[in-house]
């Protein structure tokens, strides 16, 4: 499964870089430097989620079905950053796969994003905590390096956190989320914007509109 993704997203970042041109090319006409950074940042990020994957850190990971690293482009730009694995990403080993991710996917392809093309999904927790409660801060002091190390890798240019208990994790701060929205942070050197929980846009669509600005801002902050 994981050889599968880790296959699809190298193709699709093939493409991102040299377009459809790149399968009619023999390998010695791509740029060599380009291809073996491409290359060697996938496995960077494949070997550092293999060397944490059997973290028991806490309680959690003696009753996960799956470590939940996270998914995307090891080159993205922008990187979301959700609370933890719910039952669907914890049977798929995979973050925002369930209702909540397909209307993630639906919010990127609108700013031409998708995600496994300049996007990385992750969230702070790897493994699902149960009935789907909010992370408690020794989980949170276990699996927070994890994240630090995954952005340290990827380097994104922004940061979007997915509602507020992510927003309140990260930032070490409870403001109501309509407030930080317009805001700027710093996390740990990466700047960082708040943003609507899809969860939440599923309850109160009326909400959509101002995920919809906050996503028009990341996609012209990115293209700044
Ligand atoms: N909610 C999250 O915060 N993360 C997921 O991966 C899925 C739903």
């Amino acid at each position: 499964m994981i050889e599968r993704r880790k296959i699809y997203n190298f193709l699709n970042q093939q493409k991102s870089l040299f377009g459809n041109e790149l399968f009619s090319l023999s390998t010695n006409q791509v740029n060599p430097d380009l291809l073996s950074h491409v290359q060697n940042s996938l496995d960077g990020l494949n070997q550092y989620s293999k060397s944490i994957s059997l973290c028991q850190e806490c309680s959690l990971g003696a009753k996960r079905n799956n470590f939940v690293f996270g998914v995307g482009d090891s080159n993205a730009e922008l990187m979301l950053i959700g609370e933890a694995p719910r039952k669907e990403e914890d049977m798929e080993g995979e973050p925002f796969v369930g209702r909540a991710g397909k209307l993630l996917n639906k919010i990127l392809a609108a700013i031409n994003k998708n995600r496994l093309e300049g996007v990385y999904l992750a969230n702070i927790l790897k493994c699902r905590p149960p009935d789907n409660r909010d992370p408690l801060s020794l989980e949170v002091d276990k699996c927070e390096p994890y994240l630090l190390k995954q952005i340290e890798m990827i380097k994104p240019k922004l940061i979007m956190a997915l509602g507020k208990v992510s927003a309140k994790i990260l930032l070490k701060k409870e403001i109501p989320i309509d407030k930080m929205r317009s805001t700027v942070y710093d996390y740990y050197g990466t700047p960082l914007r708040v943003t609507y929980h899809p969860d939440t846009l599923l309850r109160n669509p009326d909400f959509k509109k101002f995920a919809w600005e906050d996503f028009q801002w990341a996609r012209d902050y990115l293209a700044r």
